[in-house]
């Protein structure tokens, strides 16, 4: 059988998502972000990208945190010109007991591995402009601003679009 395990992070650890494991992101992902998708969204996901689908697991075997991404073919975001595999940080959430251990960044960090085995040379994301924590965590990871889009979400808040190469 395939070893899912990745990583330890202290008493955690980072392993790839298993589809038995989506009602547990689902429930992450409504306690952390006000962004939420239908559940066929978190399978497509899986499905299409195992690789970049991760989730932390505490001692216990639940789930801490999780990390999704697509992997899509278009205009780079880091290169002047020409197209470019990217790989895009779709979601990813801590839940809050567990936050400050190393978890959003080491999520972040082996999704970035598997974004390079599918071929991806850049990753990124869209991030509220007010969400300091996660724009600390992206910039201690290499990203940078690109652009701003202004009210990118539902609320009418700006994004930060944030990317860097792999
Ligand atoms: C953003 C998020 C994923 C970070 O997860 P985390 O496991 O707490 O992050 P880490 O412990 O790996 O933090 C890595 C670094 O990021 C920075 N950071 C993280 N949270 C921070 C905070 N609240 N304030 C300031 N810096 C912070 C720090 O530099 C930290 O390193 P340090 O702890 O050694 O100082 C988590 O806060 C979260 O789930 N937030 C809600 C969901 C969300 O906003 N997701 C991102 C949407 S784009």
């Amino acid at each position: 059988m395939q070893n899912i395990y990745l990583r330890k992070v202290g008493k955690y650890a980072l392993r790839k998502c298993l589809p038995g494991d989506i009602p547990e992101v689902i429930a992450i992902n409504w306690a952390a972000l006000p962004e939420h998708y239908s559940d066929s969204f978190f399978e497509e996901r899986l499905k299409e990208s195992p690789e970049t689908f991760l989730v932390a697991e505490d001692e216990s075997g639940k789930l801490a945190g999780y990390i999704m991404c697509r992997v899509e073919y278009g205009f780079s975001n880091t290169k002047r010109y020409g197209l470019a595999r990217k790989g895009h940080i779709v979601s990813v959430a801590v839940l809050e007991e567990h936050r400050r251990a190393g978890l959003g960044r080491a999520l972040c960090e082996e999704s970035i591995v598997g974004m390079k085995q599918r071929g991806c040379s850049e990753t990124y994301l869209e991030v509220r402009t007010s969400n300091e924590p996660a724009i600390i965590l992206y910039q201690k990871l290499g990203f940078r601003t690109i652009a701003t889009h202004r009210g990118y979400y539902r609320d009418g808040e700006d994004a930060n679009l944030m990317s860097r190469q792999i």
